[in-house]
């Protein structure tokens, strides 16, 4: 059955010209069928210099807000429209305007995971994998608000040892991985390292070896020459390293770190949404426009 859909997904995007763009999270036959998966950076680019007149975003609503947003002139579809991020909504365009009031002169830094009002409202957006190098490019006498991730923000205030206004917002699915999982973990992997996402809580970053975005961490897989790698980050993620590097032998931190959004997409939604065109990103002119300075900022840099 799915291998019957996915041949109709192929057959499908040729005729639509469209890519199809997945995240590192997405389901496996997602990710079977997409054009490129990868990490949040990775796919903004991807969405910026491509000549398909659609895209298909696998990932979540900001994901393919931040492709409508660089390429007003092409139909950016996401499969299933309530796949969101509970901490792009953790922070609203209103909160941030009395937020940026309180400190004169203030830099916002706005993690991509946030919506397309919030980026309006923002001076340079960033990932987890440019973050630290998006605030060093910030003049050091200004002060920077850094939205909505308080845990990538305290990450990169430690990395860079600058002083950062933290906006309390987190990721649900990291929230779930702990140190005492890390531990465990180690204790019968004793030989292997451990990878985690920034946006995991200090004191897990502090129990692992490195934290990588998902870009990352695939990029560690390549050149790692250990036998185990234990990845503290969504479990979406060991289908793609396990198809670069199958001599790996990859360990979730914690096998619960599954987010429900990015698995809301599946073979059937994708057709679906290939074959009405819908559901489509639309996102009003005068957002847009605030939006796009703010991330290409970013990808100037
Ligand atoms: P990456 O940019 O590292 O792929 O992360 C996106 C994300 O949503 C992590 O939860
Ligand atoms: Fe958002 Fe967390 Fe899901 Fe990433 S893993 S999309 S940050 S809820």
């Amino acid at each position: 059955m799915d291998k019957n859909v996915a041949v109709q997904i192929i057959k499908l995007k040729k005729e639509k010209n469209a890519i199809i763009l997945a995240h590192n999270y997405q389901r496996p036959e997602v990710q079977d069928v997409a054009d490129i998966t990868g990490d949040s950076l990775e796919l903004s680019r991807k969405a910026a210099e491509t000549d398909a007149e659609v895209i298909v975003f696998c990932g979540v609503h900001f994901m393919a807000e931040t492709a409508g947003i660089l390429s007003p002139e092409k139909t950016v579809l996401l499969p299933d429209p309530e796949a969101g991020c509970p901490m792009a909504n953790m922070i609203t365009a209103e909160q941030l305007k009395s937020e940026k009031a309180k400190y004169p002169g203030v830099q916002v830094v706005c993690y991509v995971n946030s919506t397309a009002a919030v980026k309006a409202e923002s001076d340079i957006c960033c990932t987890s994998a440019n973050a630290v190098q998006v605030v060093r490019s910030i003049a050091p006498d200004l002060p920077i608000l850094f939205i909505p991730d308080q845990y990538l923000g305290h990450y990169v205030m430690r990395q860079t040892g600058r002083e950062l206004n933290l906006w309390p917002g987190y990721c649900p699915t990291h929230m779930k991985i702990t140190p005492k999982d890390i531990a465990e973990k180690r204790k019968q992997y004793p030989e292997a390292k451990v990878l985690v996402h920034p946006e995991c809580r200090p004191d897990v970053i502090d129990a692992a070896d490195e934290a990588l975005s998902t870009g990352g961490i695939i990029r560690y897989a390549r050149s790692y020459e250990g036998k185990i790698l234990i990845v503290g980050t969504e479990t979406g993620i060991i289908h793609r390293l396990i198809k670069e590097n199958p001599k790996i032998e990859y360990v979730p931190v914690n096998e619960k770190a599954i987010c429900p959004n990015m698995k809301r997409i599946n073979l059937e939604k994708v057709l679906l949404s290939l074959k009405n065109l819908e559901p489509r990103i639309e996102i009003p002119e005068n957002t847009r426009r605030p939006a796009l300075a703010a991330v290409e900022n970013m990808l100037a840099l």
